[in-house]
């Protein structure tokens, strides 16, 4: 018999053309680099789950072991997470001072982390980005499942999105974006495993947050990352994130674009849309003093002591809050959806 049509066969060629599409698919979706979706849904806070309050610490360029004030953010964090109910907390990045982790094992981990933010409120998940001094380390360490072993609240990833129910935030990999740590690094050796070639990296990571802003349906949009796309801090701006990074977040409607770096705490309106920014890197040593005041017109705080921010959402409105090392609220926002809503 030449052509054999026992049912066997035929769904041995029938598995076959399965087993390669998905092989095929497999391949497309690694190619595209697309970016992990975590979910949290705040279904756990039950006298919260009917007005839909999400609430979030975020603090910034924090490890160090305690000094320069770390530890009393840390209380104060723990006090105001508690007051407020908190669902999580954003790290803005630089975790590990003065560069990252050695490895998995780093003592570090526990001295300047779980050992420093004991608070019970704050026993969350916190979801963290890396910062420049992380990179100068083992950047790979930090991403490790081994630590989510030692600590289960540690959620740490280069770049991935959170879907919240009405906001959905965007995290985003800054450093390999700033040029002058490519082409005029110093003394500095960054861990740049997984970012070669660099300009495919960028652009992927770029075309991959557009089409998820794009396809996104959440009613606030908040993109974070380390470096500043506009500060009046010792950095100031980030030119690679005004040229690269701003227009997608223009073109998408993204609501906020916060960001540590600047060790200091920070808010910045836009003159040519809604979108804010907010700087929140004060998490132990600041630069008092050290400004360079180019947003003076668009500014609307800033503060170059050591503090966190707070972050309340609901469908209609968002209130932010600074906070200073007592505690003392330095600066509130709010701003209302609910206009649109109706249209
Ligand atoms: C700790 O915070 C206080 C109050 O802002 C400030 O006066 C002091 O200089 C800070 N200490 C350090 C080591 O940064």
């Amino acid at each position: 018999m030449a052509l054999n049509h026992h049912p066997q066969n035929i769904l041995k060629l029938v598995m076959a053309i399965i087993g390669l599409c998905l092989a095929i698919s497999d391949h497309i979706n690694l190619v595209q680099g697309e970016l992990q979706t975590l979910t949290h849904h705040p279904v756990a806070k039950v006298q919260d789950s009917a007005d839909g309050l999400l609430s979030f610490l975020v603090v910034g360029d924090w490890g160090r072991k305690g000094t320069y004030n770390q530890s009393q953010v840390a209380f104060q964090m723990g006090r105001i997470g508690e007051k407020l109910d908190i669902d999580f907390v954003i790290s803005t990045g630089d975790n590990f001072y003065d560069k990252g982790l050695i490895d998995e094992h780093d003592p570090a981990f526990e001295d300047s982390f779980t050992n420093i933010y004991t608070a019970t409120s704050l026993q969350k998940p916190w979801y963290t980005v890396l910062g420049n001094h992380d990179y100068r380390g083992n950047a790979l360490a930090q991403l490790s499942p081994l630590l989510k072993l030692k600590d289960s609240k540690w959620v740490c990833l280069k770049s991935f999105i959170l879907d919240a129910d009405i906001a959905e935030l965007f995290f985003i990999d800054t450093t390999p974006f700033q040029d002058n740590y490519f082409t005029d690094p110093g003394d500095q050796v960054y861990d740049w495993r997984g970012i070669f070639p660099r300009r495919e990296y960028l652009s992927n990571l770029l075309k991959d947050l557009d089409m998820a802003l794009r396809e996104s349906t959440a009613k606030w949009k908040i993109v974070v990352g380390h470096h500043p796309i506009k500060s009046n801090g010792h950095h100031g701006d980030t030119q690679e994130l005004v040229a690269q990074l701003l227009p997608i977040l223009q073109a998408n409607d993204v609501d906020f674009y916060i960001n540590g770096h600047d060790h200091c705490l920070e808010h910045i309106s836009s003159q040519d849309s809604p979108l804010q920014f907010f700087t929140s890197g004060g998490g132990s040593k600041a630069w008092s003093g050290d400004m360079s005041a180019i947003n003076s017109e668009a500014t609307k705080f800033y503060y170059d002591g050591q503090g966190f921010m707070s972050m309340q959402i609901t469908e209609v409105d968002v209130q932010v809050l600074f906070y200073d090392v007592f505690g003392r609220a330095l600066h509130k926002w709010s701003t209302s959806k609910w206009l649109y809503s109706i249209l």
